[in-house]
């Protein structure tokens, strides 16, 4: 049978940070609709708790379901890896009446498969109850088993793979996909998160870089109802200033010289989307009146033009500067900072964040460097561990994942030993420019030695060392050209 948008769904996840509740909640609907079953549930297997924890009960009764492995007909599919058919529910021995009777509902038949990884572990069970007509049938299992492989991959590639490994305990508290964090920080985060992607209003998110300004701007765009029109991103801290209202609103042919056409800005680009204005503190005074006038009017000019035109567009903006002050020196404007600031939501800096989410937030960058690199049997060692966990992350999230991609990459066999990883001590030899003693030298020649020994350490990959270096591949040559 072809489902389609189960194939179709796996792909978006891959690369997108929708909220993974309603995501499995929607596969589970239209499974239970498929099946024709009263009601489904998913369960997560906890490897490290040894419990099944539902996602998606279906039972309005209770919210969350806990089952240890081996209890109920869940708990034995789990523990067994296979498929059970049960055509009458509490007749079963495996059967676990307390929840029938937690909850008043009485189950009847019931249809259950694992989830099983590329490694063979069940991650997950699919439970269906009461056949609406009947029992489940052997094409209603052949149905489940193909679903559940499909359901296997589609978790594969969402951000719950590296937290359902062995050894490793199933977040409590997870949201969006690819935003990792449980800390009482994050959580508030999430909650802001969801609630400004359900309205239209203008968000404003604030935190230092490296952060996940830009994964949650992007978060609010996909669980909102924009989500099928473009995000469009304007990093107002790349133009100068006399180029950001041009890259903003397009212009007329003729409006300057060299404008030798129209063009269209990327508000017109945003049409029907989400326009991400990233570090909006960089935005120069001129442009934000017209910004400001964007906000509260939704029309804008395009540079040289006469009329003006309607926008369509959804605002969210990123700023690791302090607006307060800028506002104080004069240098942003009040109106438009009370614009900007319906829903502010505030990223917290690792070191604030707490040891449980910087195990979490390593454990997945292992696990999505070691698959992007096509490595194998990637392990972090306890002294590396232990080095990670000593360190204080001025850099913020970013800092972590760029250390352990590079760590990933460098490691011969897999294990992953502290010297792999670039932190300070190894690095005084090149932080020593900075040092108070030494002569001051060009900025220049300490770049160039420093993105030397960065391509040094990524044996001559230079798409790999620009990553690293957070800067274009294209700018990374230039540079190494210069001499
Ligand atoms: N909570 C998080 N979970 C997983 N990855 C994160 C998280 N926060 C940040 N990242 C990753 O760190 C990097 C920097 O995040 P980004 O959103 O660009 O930060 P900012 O815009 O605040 O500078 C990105 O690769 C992003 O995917
Ligand atoms: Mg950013």
């Amino acid at each position: 049978m072809q489902v389609d948008w189960l194939t179709a769904l796996t792909q978006e996840v891959s690369h997108r940070e929708v909220d993974l509740d309603r995501m499995l909640r929607t596969v589970i609907d239209a499974l239970t609709e498929e099946l024709q079953a009263d009601r489904g549930t998913l369960y997560l297997v906890d490897p490290g708790r040894r419990e099944l924890v539902s996602r998606m009960a279906l039972l309005p009764e209770l919210s969350e379901i806990r089952l240890r492995i081996g209890e109920g007909v869940a708990g034995w599919v789990a523990e067994h890896g296979e498929l059970v058919n049960v055509p009458l529910g509490n007749e079963d021995p495996r059967f676990a009446r307390r929840i029938d009777a937690q909850t008043g509902y009485r189950t009847m038949s019931l249809l259950a498969a694992p989830v099983r990884s590329r490694r063979g572990d069940t991650v997950a069970v699919l439970q269906f109850l009461n056949k609406r007509r009947g029992v489940f049938t052997n094409t209603d299992e052949e149905l489940l088993a193909d679903r559940s492989a499909r359901i296997a991959r589609l978790l594969d590639h969402t951000s719950l793979a590296a937290q359902l490994s062995p050894g490793n305990r199933l977040p409590l508290a997870f949201r969006f996909n690819h935003i990792v964090g449980e800390s009482a920080a994050m959580r508030d985060v999430y909650r802001r998160t969801a609630r400004a992607a359900a309205t239209e209003a203008t968000v404003l998110l604030r935190g230092e870089t490296g952060t996940g300004k830009e994964l949650v701007a992007h978060a609010v765009h996909v669980n909102s109802a924009r989500y099928d029109a473009p995000f469009v991103k304007v990093d107002c801290a790349a133009l100068p200033a006399n180029l950001v209202e041009n890259e903003l609103f397009g212009h007329e042919r003729g409006a300057f010289t060299g404008a030798d056409r129209r063009a269209e800005g990327k508000v017109h680009a945003a049409k029907g989307g989400t326009l991400f204005l990233d570090e909006i503190g960089e935005l120069p005074l001129p442009v934000q009146g017209k910004l400001l006038r964007l906000l509260q009017d939704r029309t804008f000019h395009r540079v040289g033009a006469t009329g003006t035109e309607e926008a369509d567009v959804r605002f969210v903006c990123a700023t690791h500067r302090d607006l307060e002050s800028l506002v104080e020196q004069g240098a942003f404007r009040r109106d438009l900072y009370y614009r900007l600031r319906v829903v502010e939501i505030v990223l917290p800096n690792l070191r604030d964040r707490g040891r449980d989410d910087l195990e979490r937030l390593i454990d997945h960058f292992v696990f999505e460097h070691a698959r992007r690199h096509k490595r194998q049997n990637v392990q972090l060692t306890s002294r590396a561990r232990e080095a990670l966990y000593a360190y204080d992350w001025p850099g913020n999230v970013r800092e972590l994942e760029h250390t352990i991609e590079s760590a990933v990459v460098l490691s011969a066999d897999g294990r992953l030993e502290p010297e792999h990883f670039p932190l300070p001590d190894k690095e005084r030899a090149i932080a020593s420019p900075a040092a108070d003693d030494g002569p001051i030298r060009p900025l220049e020649e300490v770049e160039l030695e420093y993105i030397r020994h960065v391509l040094d350490r990524c044996d001559g990959n230079k798409s790999l060392a620009a990553r690293l270096l957070g800067i274009g591949r294209n700018t990374l040559a230039r540079k190494l050209d210069k001499v």
